[in-house]
């Protein structure tokens, strides 16, 4: 219950503090540190001070009085009150004069026949400022006592002047406080509105901007640390730039590729399949007009053979253009019918293993790979001047992996990474759309080996394209 009132009182005290600049804090503790501790030693001197004065100024008195009534007894007992008060006076005197910092107000001894003071009409009026201190001491060999009545004044006074002095030093320190607390703030902040206004300006993108380090303490630290973030942030920019412009490249590649690849076909259908029909038409046309029957079979054979081989340039074409396999038979058959092809037409031995990839792979995925791995092949006919290569697909939990090997000449990576060639940067782009990776091992006389890795956790493998 406490602690929780407690509690909400903090809060509402920081709701308030908190609020107002560093300066404003640093100032307000030095400052409260500052007169509190003034404030505290003043009224504990004073208090001290007044003590130990008054119980001197008592034992003074007491010294004196003492004195006096030694001096006064011998009068007293020869009755000589004239010389007695002589006497008394002329010790007032002596010791009220400048030297000696006790002010004696009267000296009166009573209980004689006649009283002898120092006062002419009754005893000096005292009031608040200068209270008199009496200090009667009884008188030897007679029934009289001496009373002396000395003035605090002085004590007064030196508090008086003391406290001056210690409210004089507090204000000192006061100024100084607050010069040390404006230097000090000024300081800190200076260096945190330059990092504020920095943040500001790269929050907006503008990732040129650096501070000075000021010192090399904590705020320093954090000038460097914040000089790292922007040049950590105007690396990242650079690269995202750069792989803009690469993809941007690409897709006009692609673009560029896909109207090739359709010139090509035009003009393969044009030069071989309309060829082929063309002499097909003829053919039959000049078949009609054959006048010996024995030649009709032998032309007919040889319209057949044209057909035939028309038929298989179109199905390659179509093959070429998108496996009907892949839809109909799944990835691993048709990645199976690609390669028995390849080995026939290029004389290159590959070996072929899936292992764990299941029935069938989201389709988008199965295009991937068949095109990732066409790509690799290509590469090996066209750059490796292999005899033998292999291509592994495998699946460990959420990832497929593609190995594609060959025993050829490699080449050099670093020279190969500039990303113009377009073939190696489609497979990483492919790649990419499953939150995949290129990992290419290769050296000039060593062969090459591509790592492809795919994720099935990436959002393209999600939900669509699943085949029923
Ligand atoms: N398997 C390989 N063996 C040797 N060199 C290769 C192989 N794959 C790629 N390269 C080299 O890398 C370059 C880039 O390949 P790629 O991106 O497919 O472009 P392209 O095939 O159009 O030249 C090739 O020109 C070739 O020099
Ligand atoms: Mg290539």
């Amino acid at each position: 219950m406490n602690n929780l009132l407690a509690s909400r009182l903090f809060q509402r005290f920081w709701q308030i503090a908190g609020a107002v600049s560093i300066r404003v804090k640093v100032l307000g503790i030095v400052l409260s540190v500052i007169i509190l501790l003034g404030t505290f030693v003043t009224l504990q001197m004073r208090g001290v001070l007044t003590d130990t004065l008054e119980r001197r100024l008592l034992d003074q008195g007491k010294a004196l009085a003492g004195q006096f009534a030694e001096g006064v007894a011998s009068f007293i007992q020869d009755e000589s009150f004239a010389e007695a008060r002589a006497y008394l006076i002329g010790r007032q005197e002596h010791y009220s004069s400048a030297g000696h910092n006790t002010s004696i107000l009267y000296i009166s001894v009573e209980g004689t026949i006649q009283q002898i003071s120092t006062w002419d009409h009754g005893p000096p009026f005292t009031d608040d400022t200068q209270v008199a201190v009496d200090i009667a001491v009884p008188v030897r060999e007679s029934d009289a006592v001496l009373h002396l009545g000395v003035a605090d004044i002085t004590v007064e006074q030196t508090v008086t002047e003391v406290t001056f002095q210690l409210v004089t030093i507090t204000l000192v320190m006061i100024a100084v406080g607050f010069a040390a607390a404006f230097f000090l703030t000024w300081i800190l902040t200076r260096p945190i509105y330059e990092l504020v206004e920095a943040t500001q300006v790269v929050a907006t993108g503008d990732f040129s901007r650096r501070v000075s380090q000021w010192a090399d303490d904590e705020i320093g630290e954090l000038a460097v640390a914040f000089n790292g973030m922007a040049e950590a942030l105007a690396q990242a920019e650079v690269e995202r730039e750069e792989r803009e412009q690469l993809r941007t490249q690409y897709v006009s590649k692609v673009i560029a590729a896909q109207e090739e690849e359709r010139k090509r076909i035009a003009r393969e259908l044009h030069d071989s399949t309309g060829q082929s029909l063309t002499s097909i038409l003829v053919g039959l046309h000049n078949l009609k007009d054959v006048d010996d029957l024995v030649e009709v079979p032998g032309r007919i054979d040889a319209l057949r053979a044209i057909v035939s081989h028309t038929l298989d340039d179109v199905r390659q074409m179509s093959w070429q253009l998108r496996p009907s396999t892949l839809d109909d038979l799944g990835l691993v058959s048709a990645m199976q019918r690609y390669i028995d092809d390849y080995q026939q037409r290029f004389g290159i031995q590959v070996d072929f293993i899936s292992r764990d990839i299941g029935e069938r792979l989201p389709v988008d995925m199965e295009t991937v790979i068949y095109r990732v791995i066409q790509e690799s092949l290509t590469n090996v006919v066209r750059h490796a001047q292999a005899s033998s290569a292999s291509v592994i697909i495998d699946r460990r939990a959420n990832t497929l992996r593609i190995i594609v090997e060959d025993n050829g000449i490699g080449f050099d990576l670093a020279e190969k990474q500039n990303g113009k060639s377009l073939g190696l940067q489609g497979i990483r782009e492919r790649a990419a759309l499953f939150d995949g990776t290129l990992t290419i091992e290769t050296e000039p006389g060593q062969g090459t080996t591509l790592f492809i890795e795919l994720s099935f956790d990436s959002q393209h493998t999600n939900g669509n394209s699943e085949h029923e």
